[in-house]
């Protein structure tokens, strides 16, 4: 097959960030998805309904003049989050809550300490038909940092799940056999997004050869067995498995340095990277499914009417990208080739 035409696929978990950097995030990615749900992990974060219109604004107006693109916003929580700020913040149009335990990744200070206290709040999502979205890591220091994700499921998801039974949880970025089975087993109304880094890479692009700071992210990359067991449950085409690039953008000097940021800024080559990715599992009647259809269902929203298409054409990531800060900023999968090249 050399050309394969699909539904336009959303990014169910991206950032955008904020101010000038929108001129660039926001293009990247309104070229081929429709919709994206929005990180508000900003400094400060995205936590009451006036943060989300704000936002939203900024976001639409870095939206190409003859593009159709819609963000999907989030609020933030932290521990003073209340019911009524979830009940505004539907009001205001956001369509989920994002969790971080406090500290466990980038902009996550101001994050969630402790959980018992939040089940009001997450039955106030419930309520209002809001997603739960979480950063699935504990932050506790002394667990080994490729145990974490374990230990939250067993800590916390399996009680958060069981507790709020009508809540719909996302768990999100995952990167283990673990989580992929918890999710796969699950009862309904909980499911998972996936990177393109976690279905390409292991721990040893991570290390293999010298520190490669531009395949940090958070979760950190796992073994190989990880890996394998999520490109095994995109394969199968369970809906509970759908796209999130987690395309997160950190200036050059910021990755490269000796306490390296997290996140991969794939934008401009997620689409065609996940192609290859179920080319090569020899999925590709499964990448509808995965990058267009299971997360608009999951979300409760009407699939995209639009299509779009992708050649089998070769061509190298840039090694660099001008942001328009005026800082470089180095892509996921830089100088390196992709098989598979959008249509326009
Ligand atoms: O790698 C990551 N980068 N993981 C996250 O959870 C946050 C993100 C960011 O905001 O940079
Ligand atoms: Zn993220």
């Amino acid at each position: 097959m050399d050309q394969i035409t699909i539904i336009r696929p959303d990014d169910w978990h991206l950032h955008f960030r904020d101010g000038e950097m929108l001129k660039e995030t926001v293009p990247a990615t309104a070229r081929c998805f429709g919709r994206a749900i929005v990180m508000p992990n900003l400094v400060p974060p995205v936590i009451n309904a006036e943060g989300v219109i704000a936002y939203r604004q900024r976001i639409e107006a870095a939206i190409p003049a003859d593009v159709d693109f819609t963000p999907l916003m989030t609020i933030y929580l932290t521990d003073k989050t209340t019911a009524e700020d979830i009940r505004a913040a539907k009001e205001a149009g956001a369509v989920a809550a994002k969790m971080y335990p406090a500290g466990a990744t980038t902009n996550s200070d101001s994050g969630v300490s402790s959980l018992e206290t939040l089940y009001p709040v997450f039955e106030a999502l419930a309520d209002a038909g809001m997603l739960l979205l979480i950063h699935g890591e504990v932050t506790q220091k002394h667990i080994d940092i490729f145990d974490r994700e374990k230990a939250f499921i067993d800590q916390h998801l399996v009680k958060i799940v069981e507790r709020v039974p009508t809540l719909k949880v996302v768990f999100e970025h995952i990167t283990t056999k673990d989580a992929a089975d918890f999710v796969a087993e699950a009862r309904d109304g909980v499911a998972a997004t996936i990177t393109p880094q976690h279905l390409m890479l292991n721990r040893n692009d991570l290390l293999d050869g010298g520190v490669r700071p531009h395949n940090y992210c958070l979760p950190v990359l796992k073994r190989s067995t990880h890996q394998e067991a999520l490109r095994a449950a995109v394969q199968t085409g369970n809906p509970k498995f759908f796209l999130g690039t987690d395309s997160a953008p950190h200036a050059k000097h910021r990755k490269e340095s000796s306490c390296g940021c997290a996140g991969c800024y794939s934008a401009w080559s997620a689409i065609e990277l996940y192609t290859q990715v179920f080319e090569d599992l020899n999925a590709l009647d499964k990448l509808e499914g995965f990058a267009s259809l299971h997360g608009a269902d999951f979300y409760g929203l009407p699939r995209n009417k639009e299509t779009i298409t992708l050649v089998r054409e070769s061509w190298t990531v840039p090694e660099s990208i001008m942001l328009p800060t005026g800082e470089p900023i180095v892509p996921f999968h830089a100088g390196q080739e992709v098989n598979w090249k959008l249509k326009v």
